[in-house]
């Protein structure tokens, strides 16, 4: 990691106000500093990414392809930069980190892909009489200047999943990072830096709140795109005006394991699903059901694998568990596993927290409407249910706020289409957990869980609109 990182205003580095100490999260020291920008930086961004909208619609196809063919060329040669970075501004462990690389370089390669059919249709308007010669094709346009906030969790992929489908369409932007992880976009700016775009067509900002309403509020931006808490993304929805919102929230994931399940592979999968990154995905696993003939079994499995998690340093290959993002986040999720035990759950592991490392926890006999279950954990923790009637769980699964994915292990046909049916989520994953995800699937939530879907080719619908062209042939 450099020792100091720039802002990008329409598409320059600005090394002013080195203000924003970026800390490692495992040890707690500074580890970079990095330039903050002001209100008036995001407002010459914002007028840069309306004056530079004209060119960036006017570039061809190929032309942007060879934009997002750079930056995937760029990310594999600075791969094991961006891995290190992410593990030591995220905590993130090494191997999730480098996972997250991967996931970036295809995310960039499926918008370069992406990008050069991007295609309208031709409608036969011929319906009545009166239509008589008449025909109709559509195109598709930029919806025009972008506004992008992205969280802490995937530095890198998730500001990845709205400024390659925005290069795709056509659409100039400016996105806010997450001030506690800037790091992995400003490298992405570093690498846009080195290209064609149109000047003013990126600004990439890490800021505080002076001046980063206007990333919602102003009417120069045609579309919002969040990624991020709950409470925060529909509070920015309220005051967002005319302009489209994507909300990408949180979730409290279930998952499924019927009686029929491959129980070694259901394990292993849960192991993951539960705490990979520390459980700080929108996707962990959380809520656990799993079917009473093979409850107690499972449960003691499991709960033995949890216990073998090496936890510690993230930049040790080893290393499952690393920090959560603060020491702030760790207690508040401490304090709902306390809170849960106070209402009569047992703590089968874990639970312990020192600084903002919290032990990978399991837990049953939880209250459904105690937080660690009902709300997002967004930490280590899965609580574990029994169930004797795979339509109750289902229903069990829907008895909850949100509604982002859920992972059902069975093999039987009948039930997993019940599932796709009746569940109340944007994605069903059988055979897996819910926190499967791969970066060209229709990507998002229903409920508190948020509104609209990422995955490249989703994004570039909500970042482009539908231009219809009539032709009369006089008869
Ligand atoms: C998220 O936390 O919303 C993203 C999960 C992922 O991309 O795997």
């Amino acid at each position: 990691m450099k020792d100091k990182y720039p802002f990008y205003l329409a598409n320059e580095a600005i090394f002013k106000n080195q203000d924003l100490e970026v800390t490692n999260k495992y040890t707690g020291e500074v580890a970079t500093r990095v330039a903050k920008a002001n209100a008036d930086d995001i407002d010459k961004a914002i007028a840069a990414a309306e004056k530079a909208q004209p060119a960036m619609t006017a570039m061809s196809p190929f032309e942007r392809q060879a934009v997002l063919d750079h930056c995937v060329k760029r990310f594999k040669e600075r791969e094991d930069e961006l891995a290190k970075a992410l593990c030591i501004e995220a905590g993130k462990p090494i191997k999730d980190a480098k996972g997250e690389v991967t996931r970036l370089i295809d995310t960039f390669r499926i918008a370069s892909e992406e990008s050069v059919r991007i295609n309208g249709e031709v409608i036969n308007l011929e319906i009545s009489a009166r239509a008589k010669g008449y025909q109709g094709m559509t195109k598709k346009v930029p919806i025009g200047p972008c506004s992008f906030i992205s969280p802490f969790n995937f530095p890198l992929n998730l500001a990845a999943h709205k400024v390659a489908p925005a290069i795709a369409a056509g659409c100039t932007f400016v996105l806010k990072p997450a001030s506690r992880t800037p790091i992995g976009a400003l490298i992405i700016g570093e690498i846009l830096a080195e290209t064609d775009l149109p000047k003013g067509a990126f600004s990439i900002l890490p800021c505080s709140r002076d001046g980063a309403d206007l990333f919602t509020t102003d009417e120069r931006l045609k579309l919002l795109s969040f990624t991020g808490s709950p409470d925060v993304g529909w509070d920015l929805k309220a005051k967002a005006g005319k302009k489209p919102v994507v909300l990408e929230l949180g979730g409290n994931a279930a998952c499924i394991v019927d009686e029929d399940a491959d129980l070694d592979d259901a394990l292993e999968r849960l192991i993951v699903g539960a705490y990979y990154q520390s459980g700080q995905s929108c996707i962990g696993v959380q809520r656990i059901l799993i079917h009473r003939s093979i409850y107690d079994d499972f449960k003691q499995r499991f709960v033995g694998k949890v216990k073998e998690l090496k936890s510690g340093d993230p930049s040790d290959e080893n290393t499952f568990i690393g920090p959560m993002i603060s020491e702030s986040e760790a207690k508040r999720l401490h304090g709902w596993i306390e809170e849960a035990k106070n209402q009569g759950a047992t703590l089968l592991c874990g639970g312990e927290r020192n600084g903002a490392m919290l032990e990978a926890t399991v837990m049953e006999n939880v209250p459904k409407d105690a937080d660690v279950s009902a709300e997002e954990a967004f930490g280590p923790v899965a609580v574990l249910y029994p169930f004797d009637d795979f339509d109750a769980a289902l229903e069990e699964i829907n008895n909850s706020r949100y509604g982002l994915q859920a992972g059902i292990f069975t093999r039987d046909l009948y039930k997993a289409n019940r599932a796709w049916d009746k569940l109340e989520v944007g994605g069903v994953v059988i055979g897996d957990v819910p926190s499967w995800r791969v970066d060209n699937m229709p990507y998002g939530g229903v409920k508190d869980s948020g509104l609209g879907r990422e995955g490249i080719r989703y994004a570039i619908e909500d970042m482009t609109e539908t231009r219809l062209l009539v032709i009369r042939t006089p008869q």
